[in-house]
């Protein structure tokens, strides 16, 4: 099959002949991927931030697909199901899993224990391949997999496996109050969805902080909020704090992780690994939230160590809260959503890309090229059946 295969830090290659994945354990199915995204946190793979990404693996953890088998244990999935399968894989059954925290399984990963198994995200997540790829393994295929909803567009249905449930839980984790003031940092496809949900919560006003004009604008039409540059800005602490009377805002989402920029102290220490990437982006949070107010990270930080401003979080008496989204948990809320028009995932998507030019994909949306928000690729299978159609 064709599948996207790392071969090392900004260098990817489309591989033609990678054998089709197998059953290996009862609870296993086997999809054919219908449509595959590329994440912010793909990049920070790509860029060779992530611990234990090994060369030869494929990436991808937002992907739709066509059910091909089922191992003898699975009982919710039969062939011919079209799912949209959730990034993280959990067990469904462990402590945290019962807790709905299906980002944080005890049983998924093998290699750690703080992080649950993602597919396609290095074997510091279990080493387990992704769905840039023609066929993929789907281990606890009970548990994550879920039927497209009829009449669902698939470019929607695809949006609901990441970047709909982590942008609506960046919200719900900032604990909007009626009329608080929201400010997102980042402005990618997670940082726009944050902003846009955030309103759902009860937001009274939401501001958008990146660097990049292009998504500045994106942002302003598709979450209807204030967006400002912070290359304009001398600081943009200061910002923020003047347009809030002072106090600051009442919550601070960080959705830019480990590769902010901004910082020159913070982009040097980040690229020699001093510290593991750059947390300028959280640190503007914790530093532009008002005392008492909440900090809500999803930004991916992979390693442990990064110089952040903790005094601040303690003479604050800041609330921060973080974690990798909790997919299924939300599924059936933001299927709701989308079916009555109230979200409109696909409208982030604005490349469509087929899977053999993976690496072209992943330069555009790295580099940031083309005004690209969101790259969606297709593989070859999938391509024929749209001309069929
Ligand atoms: N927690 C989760 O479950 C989860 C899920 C998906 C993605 N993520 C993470 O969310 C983050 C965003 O993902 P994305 O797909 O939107 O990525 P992206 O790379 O498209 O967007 C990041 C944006 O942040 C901007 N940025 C850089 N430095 C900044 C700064 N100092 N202040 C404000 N903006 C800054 C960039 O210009 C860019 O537009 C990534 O870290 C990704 O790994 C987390
Ligand atoms: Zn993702
Ligand atoms: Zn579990």
């Amino acid at each position: 099959m064709i599948a996207m295969n790392y071969r090392g830090p900004f260098r990817i290659r489309t591989e033609r002949n990678r054998p089709e994945p197998e059953i290996m354990h009862p609870n296993d199915a086997i999809v054919r991927v219908t449509r595959s995204l590329i994440c912010g946190s793909d990049l920070h793979l790509y860029h060779g931030m992530v611990p234990d990404t090994r060369v030869g693996m494929t990436f991808g953890h937002e992907f739709t697909g066509i059910v091909t088998e089922v191992g003898e244990g699975v009982q919710n999935l039969k062939v011919g199901d079209h799912v949209l399968v959730p990034f993280n894989i959990a067990c469904g059954a462990c402590p945290f899993c019962k807790q709905e925290l299906f980002g944080n399984c005890h049983e998924s990963n093998p290699q750690h224990t703080a992080i649950g198994g993602i597919f396609g995200y290095s074997h510091a997540a279990g080493g387990y391949d992704g769905g840039q790829a023609e066929y993929v393994r789907v281990p606890y295929a009970d548990v994550g997999p879920t039927k497209i909803p009829a009449g669902m567009n698939i470019e929607d249905a695809v949006m609901l496996t990441d970047v709909t449930p982590t942008g609506y839980q960046a919200a719900e984790m900032g604990g909007i109050q009626k009329g608080d003031t929201v400010v997102v940092f980042g402005a990618g496809p997670i940082g726009i969805m944050a902003a846009r949900c955030s309103w759902l919560f009860g937001a009274g006003r939401v501001i958008i902080i990146d660097h990049l004009d292009y998504r500045l604008e994106f942002a302003k039409k598709y979450a209807m909020c204030e967006a400002y540059n912070f290359k304009e800005m001398h600081d943009p602490v200061v910002f923020l704090k003047r347009t809030t009377d002072w106090f600051g805002a009442d919550v601070c989402i960080d959705a830019v992780g480990c590769e902010a920029v901004g910082t020159p102290s913070q982009d040097i220490t980040g690229r020699l690994f001093l510290q593991a990437g750059s947390a300028t982006a959280l640190n503007w949070a914790i530093n532009s939230v008002k005392k008492g107010g909440i900090v809500s990270v999803v930004g991916v930080y992979g390693m442990p160590w990064n110089m952040i401003a903790m005094g601040s979080v303690l003479n604050k008496g800041i609330t921060l809260r973080a974690n990798q989204a909790s997919v299924k948990r939300l599924l059936p809320r933001l299927i709701e959503h989308v079916q009555n028009g109230i979200l409109d995932p696909k409208g982030l998507i604005t490349h469509r890309i087929p899977l053999e030019e993976v690496n072209e994909a992943y330069h555009i949306f790295s580099a940031k090229r083309d005004n690209c928000i969101k790259p969606l690729l297709i593989p070859p299978t999938a391509t024929r059946e749209l001309i069929a159609a």
